[in-house]
C-alpha cells in the first residue's frame, strides 16, 4: 500500500518527540498500521535552530499554511499551539486542501474544535487530537472506543500537570504557594504564559474538549466556570488534611436535569482516594458509563515522549483507515437536526 505522507508544522517539545518517534520504529509503526509512516515536509519559525534530530531529509516551510496545502503530504501534523493564528489558519488550510489533520492543540479545539469537525467532516476528512487532553493518556480513545456501549454519566479528573505538582509539594514540604509556583516556574513545568496552567484555563481547555465528546454537544468554553490555584493557601491545605482531604484542581463535566455542567476549580478530595493519592506533575481522568461504572486512568499528562506517544497514536489511526467522527455532536448529526428544525411546521 502507498505510504502515508506527513507534514509537520511545530516542531518544537511534541513536534520533535513525533520526529523522533516515526524515525526510530518505522518496521514496528508498518506491521501495526499496514502502512510506512514518512515525513515529507516540516515546518518552524526558525530553521536554523539545533533540534537534536536529523531533518535534512524533508522539504522546509516557512509557512505553515504553505506546508498545510503541499500535494506530496496526506496528513498535517499541527503541533505549533495558538487558539487563534497560524494554527487554525494552517489547520482551515489542510482541510480545504483535502488532508487528515492531527493536532495536540487544546486551545484551538476547546474554542473552534467543532467548526474544525464539521469542517472536515463535511469533506470526509479526520480530525484527530488525542494529545490534546491529558496528554500521553488514551483517554479520547478510551471514551470514544472503549465506552462506546455506555451513556456517559459523568467525566472528572484532574488534567493539569503542573497544578497537581505545585498542590502536592505545597502539601508535603509545607511550602507556600509562591515558593512553589518559583520551583514549578524553575523546573520547566509552567506553559509560557504560566496563568494558562494556574489559572485553570488549560485544564479547562481540556474538560471543555472531553465533555463535548462524552456528552456529544458544544461547551461554551468562554461561559465555562474556571477557578485556578493562585489563591489556594497552605492554611488551606492543612486545615484539608486535619480533615483527610487533599485539594486539587478538579474538572468536573456532567449531565443534569439542567443540562450540562461543567466546573473547573480547587475541590477537597478523599486523602484515600485515587485522585487524592495523585502525586506530582501527572494526570488522572475518571470516566463514568452507565454500563461500566467508573474507570480510572493516570499517566503523563505531558512531556516530549508522552505527548508524541498520544500524536503517533492518531497518525496510526488514520493510517489503519479509522474513520470514528470524535469531537462533540458529529457534524451529520448537527446536520440531521437541523434539517428536523427546519422542516418542522
Ligand atoms: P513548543 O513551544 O515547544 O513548540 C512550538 C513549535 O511551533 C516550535 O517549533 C515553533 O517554532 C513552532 N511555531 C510556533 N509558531 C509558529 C509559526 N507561526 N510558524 C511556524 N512554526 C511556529 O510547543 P510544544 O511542543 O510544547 O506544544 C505544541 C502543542 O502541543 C501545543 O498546542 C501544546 O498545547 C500541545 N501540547 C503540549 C504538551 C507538552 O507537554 N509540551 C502536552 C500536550 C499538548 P520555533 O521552534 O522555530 O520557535
Ligand atoms: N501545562 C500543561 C500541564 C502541559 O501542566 O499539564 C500539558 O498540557
Amino acid at each position: 500500500s502507498e505510504p502515508l505522507r506527513l507534514g509537520i508544522a511545530g516542531l518544537g517539545t511534541v513536534g520533535i518527540g513525533v520526529v523522533k518517534i516515526v524515525q526510530s520504529m518505522p518496521e514496528m509503526l508498518a506491521e501495526r498500521t499496514g502502512r510506512t509512516i514518512e515525513i515529507t515536509a516540516v515546518s518552524a519559525r526558525s530553521r536554523d535552530k539545533d533540534r537534536g534530530a536529523d531533518l535534512s531529509g524533508y522539504a522546509w516551510e516557512d509557512d505553515p499554511v504553505a506546508l498545510a496545502k503541499r500535494d506530496d503530504i496526506d496528513v498535517f501534523v499541527e503541533l505549533m499551539g495558538g487558539d487563534e493564528g497560524p494554527a487554525k489558519n494552517a489547520v482551515e488550510a489542510a482541510i480545504a486542501a483535502g488532508k487528515d489533520v492531527v493536532t495536540a492543540n487544546k486551545a484551538l479545539l476547546a474554542v473552534h474544535g467543532q467548526a474544525l469537525a464539521e469542517a472536515a467532516e463535511a469533506a470526509g476528512l479526520r480530525l484527530r487530537f488525542e494529545a490534546a487532553v491529558a496528554g500521553g493518556i488514551p483517554v479520547i480513545k478510551a471514551l470514544t472506543e472503549g465506552l462506546a456501549g455506555n451513556r456517559i454519566k459523568r467525566v472528572m479528573g484532574v488534567m493539569n500537570g503542573t497544578c497537581n505538582y505545585i498542590l502536592t509539594r505545597m502539601q508535603d514540604a509545607g511550602l507556600d504557594y509562591q515558593t512553589v509556583f518559583s520551583e514549578a516556574e524553575a523546573l520547566g513545568y509552567l506553559e509560557a504564559d504560566p496563568t494558562l496552567d494556574v489559572g485553570g484555563i488549560d485544564a479547562g481547555h481540556k474538560l471543555a474538549i472531553l465533555a463535548s465528546i462524552a456528552f456529544g454537544t458544544q461547551v461554551d468554553f468562554p461561559a465555562m466556570q474556571i477557578e485556578g490555584i493562585e489563591r489556594v493557601s497552605i492554611e488551606d491545605i492543612e486545615l484539608a488534611a486535619e480533615m483527610g482531604y487533599r485539594v486539587k484542581l478538579l474538572g468536573v463535566a456532567q449531565m443534569t436535569g439542567r443540562g450540562l455542567e461543567t466546573r473547573m476549580s480547587p475541590c477537597l478530595v478523599p486523602m484515600a482516594s485515587p485522585l487524592g493519592q495523585l502525586e506530582g506533575a501527572t494526570n488522572m481522568v475518571v470516566l463514568e458509563g452507565d454500563s461500566v461504572g467508573q474507570i480510572v486512568i493516570r499517566g503523563a499528562g505531558a512531556g516530549e515522549g508522552p505527548t508524541a506517544s498520544a500524536v503517533m497514536s492518531d497518525i496510526a489511526d488514520i493510517a489503519r483507515g479509522f474513520r470514528l467522527p470524535t469531537f462533540g455532536a458529529p457534524a451529520s448529526a448537527l446536520t440531521r437536526a437541523r434539517a428536523a428544525t427546519s422542516t418542522a411546521p
